[in-house]
């Protein structure tokens, strides 16, 4: 089958927030992980997990969203601020009712996002915390001179303001961040959003709303219709579920049927319909696009893995997640003119992460190489194509700096393909091919084989006659680029 590719249309440009993470305070997704304290065994730099870091490092995280999640509307910052022994432990009610010291917060968010050179996506507490303390928060963050927050920072050890790039108003603000309705949502979103400080005037903060769950248009159209105009952004949250249910079982991680692999093919491609139709409702309201949809929960949600703190959502990561990675991803790319960040959760040991931790040893997850395979594609101009695509397969191509780079997943079970995309004219040669791939559905890395499935070269791309022929094996993540 042959797919041409038309270079001459100019695409939007894709995203680089499109390959953003999240990290909740949530079971082992930022204590003794990300954040294992200055005083740590663990080598680390200012309490951030040096390895880990230089893992995420490698992938150039563009957006870490904090501290959460549901978290979000129950943490009240000042708890973070300070010397430690002062700080406030508190019961973490969404996450096993387990206690939180507090020690990783505002400052440490910040040096968080400084090693691993990402941009800030704070989610403020609309929750249970009140416009006040958020509009103080902000001032504390970003007012450059004097006040009673900027000086306050001053004292903890911070002369500067931070820069905030991104600032959520509400969380699932439809179920545990307040069971509101839209209409009631809307309201409280207008007024929030009203005492937001900006006082860096050249780079106002970029405000995003809280979105639908999933294939609740009504949300969006609603939110869309009253505020649709104090706002940059709307979320939607939509996660894979092997089952499709919320049920007491979602299925494992490894170990599933076959039936589960292709009910959790099904669940991943549903993203395309959603973003449709939401981007469907919101150009009625904004037919210019000025406004993005913003994913910034998604992911794979399965079982815990046995023996472990059901509240700790921790998991394994296979061959699948990667499918489920590259699928998600062609999508947003598809929808980049709507789509300006998304969110995978969670970035280190919960739901779909890059990297799982013990103690002090660290793994790269099949998700974490997908992630890596693409980064060509950060803001680069998407490239449409034409043609039979095989079934199971998908792909995304984009150009940047003279250069096409296509991705392309055969999430067939067993089958192989072979694709040729032609409309290469200008192209000479192959400059890079990588592939992820694995013999069984839920092959994974574990601490003992921490590269049983590892990106790699691949052999199988050919150019001739400006036509490139891609044999996928089944299972595969390719991402070629050509000059
Ligand atoms: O990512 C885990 C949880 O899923 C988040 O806290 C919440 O927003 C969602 O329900």
């Amino acid at each position: 089958m042959t797919i041409e590719l038309l270079p001459q249309k100019n695409g939007p440009q894709i995203s680089k927030y499109i390959y953003g993470q999240f990290s909740e305070h949530l079971g082992n997704g930022i204590y003794g992980s990300l954040y294992v304290g200055k005083d740590s065994d663990i080598p680390n730099v200012n309490g951030m997990h040096t390895d880990v870091v230089d893992a995420l490092k490698k992938i150039h995280v563009p957006v870490l969203r904090w501290p959460g999640g549901l978290f979000a509307d129950t943490y009240h910052w000042m708890d973070g601020i300070g010397p430690k022994d002062n700080r406030k432990k508190i019961v973490n009610t969404n996450w096993g009712d387990v206690t939180e010291n507090n020690h990783f917060g505002t400052h440490e968010y910040f040096e968080l996002l400084k090693q691993l050179g990402a941009d800030a996506y704070i989610n403020a507490n609309i929750g249970s915390g009140t416009v006040q303390e958020m509009a103080e928060w902000v001032e504390y963050m970003t007012m450059p001179g004097e006040s009673p927050m900027a000086n306050l920072r001053r004292q903890n050890g911070r002369e500067n303001p931070w820069k905030v790039k991104f600032f959520g108003i509400g969380n699932e603000s439809w179920g545990g961040g307040g069971n509101m309705r839209p209409e009631y949502y809307s309201d409280v979103y207008r007024q929030y959003q009203t005492f937001l400080p900006q006082y860096d005037k050249d780079h106002p903060i970029y405000k995003v709303a809280c979105g639908p769950n999933e294939d609740d248009y009504n949300w969006t159209d609603t939110v869309m219709k009253y505020a649709g105009q104090y706002l940059d952004g709307i979320s939607l949250h939509y996660y894979t579920l092997p089952k499709g249910t919320w049920g007491q079982s979602k299925g494992d991680a490894t170990g599933f049927p076959e039936s589960e692999w292709d009910s959790t093919m099904t669940r991943a491609k549903h993203m395309d319909e959603l973003i449709t139709k939401h981007a469907t409702i919101m150009d009625r309201y904004d037919p210019d696009k000025r406004v993005n949809l913003i994913v910034d929960e998604w992911g794979t949600w399965f079982n815990v893995e046995k023996g472990t703190n059901p509240g700790f959502l921790h998991q394994q990561n296979t061959i699948r997640d990667a499918m489920v990675a590259a699928i998600n991803l062609n999508i947003f790319q598809k929808h980049a003119d709507r789509v300006y960040m998304a969110n995978i959760a969670q970035m280190v040991n919960v739901l779909q992460a890059m990297i799982l931790t013990k103690g002090d040893q660290m793994l790269k997850t099949p998700t974490y190489y997908v992630f890596d395979m693409y980064q060509k594609h950060m803001n680069a101009e998407l490239v449409e194509g034409v043609g039979d695509v095989p079934e199971n397969v998908t792909y995304t191509a984009s150009r940047k700096n003279g250069e096409l780079t296509i991705s392309i997943c055969n999430y067939d079970a067993h089958e192989n393909q072979t694709v040729e995309f032609s409309g290469l004219a200008d192209l000479k040669e192959v400059t890079s091919a990588k592939i992820l791939t694995a013999g069984t559905l839920d092959a994974h890395n574990t601490f003992e084989n921490p590269d049983n499935v590892v990106e790699a070269d691949f052999k199988g791309a050919h150019l001739n006659d400006h036509q490139l022929q891609l044999a996928l094996p089944s299972k595969s993540v390719v991402t070629v680029t050509l000059k």
